[in-house]
């Protein structure tokens, strides 16, 4: 035990961190000085558990698992696709749960039953292209976004939006509504192809706990 390097995890910031740790917690694994929100620590250890977690944007998590700076990541599907990044999907951890859809005005719907170029506003701009492109095949012109991006078809930058739709309040309070759905997202882990082949009895242990862990909730 004692000659086993640290498991590195990175984990995007905000709820999805918060109900990672809960998660963990719940399989033994603790990291107390994580809680303490006063902190401006960046990396935080599990001595004990020879464990290291740091706090990162999502779309750097995959970034970090691919270069192996991170063992493990966990972040939502959304983030995956769009960063494309060479690491191992191995959990569905069933938390984060929405759905990234094609939304705009009732009115846009006939622009895209009859393929027209129209123009799509997203903070997903690769997801946006794959499934306009690849999956559609209709082509479009892809505005990149950072954020309140329902803004797009409400100021006439775009006919419609990809984006991601979780209770559909921000949706409905625009005036606006999915008019397709892309495909379904929740949080998951993922790990370094390099970490996984060095360390691959600790890390299928962990994710096999987790495994159990939610399944056994779910009952
Ligand atoms: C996300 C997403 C939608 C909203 C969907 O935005 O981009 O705007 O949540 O949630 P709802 O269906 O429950 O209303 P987020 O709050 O992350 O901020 P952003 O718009 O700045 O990306």
């Amino acid at each position: 035990m004692s000659d086993e390097r640290y498991l590195t995890f990175a984990l995007g910031k905000g709820r999805l961190a918060n109900k990672t740790l809960e998660l963990f917690e719940q399989i033994g694994i603790h990291c107390e000085e994580m809680k303490d929100k006063s902190s401006r620590k960046l990396i935080f250890q599990n001595d004990e558990l020879k464990l290291r977690f740091f706090l990162a944007k999502g779309p750097d998590v995959p970034t970090y698992v691919e270069y192996g700076a991170a063992d493990i990541g966990v972040v939502g599907r959304d983030t995956i696709l769009e960063e494309n990044r060479n690491v191992y999907e191995v959990l569905d951890l069933g938390f984060g749960k929405c759905t990234m859809c094609v939304c705009g005005p009732a009115s846009a719907r006939e622009l895209l039953q009859h393929h027209e170029r129209i123009r799509v506003a997203s903070k997903y701009p690769e997801i946006a292209k794959d499934y306009f492109y690849n999956k559609k095949h209709q082509t479009v012109d892809i505005i990149k976004l950072n954020g309140s991006v329902e803004l797009g078809p409400l100021v006439e930058l775009s006919d419609v939006i990809v984006d991601i739709v979780e209770t559909g309040s921000t949706l409905r309070e625009n005036g606006l509504e999915v008019l397709e759905e892309v495909c379904p997202l929740s949080a998951r882990m993922i790990v370094n192809p390099v970490s996984m082949q060095m360390e691959t009895d600790r890390i299928k242990s962990l994710v096999n706990k987790i495994r159990a862990k939610l399944e056994e909730k779910k009952q």
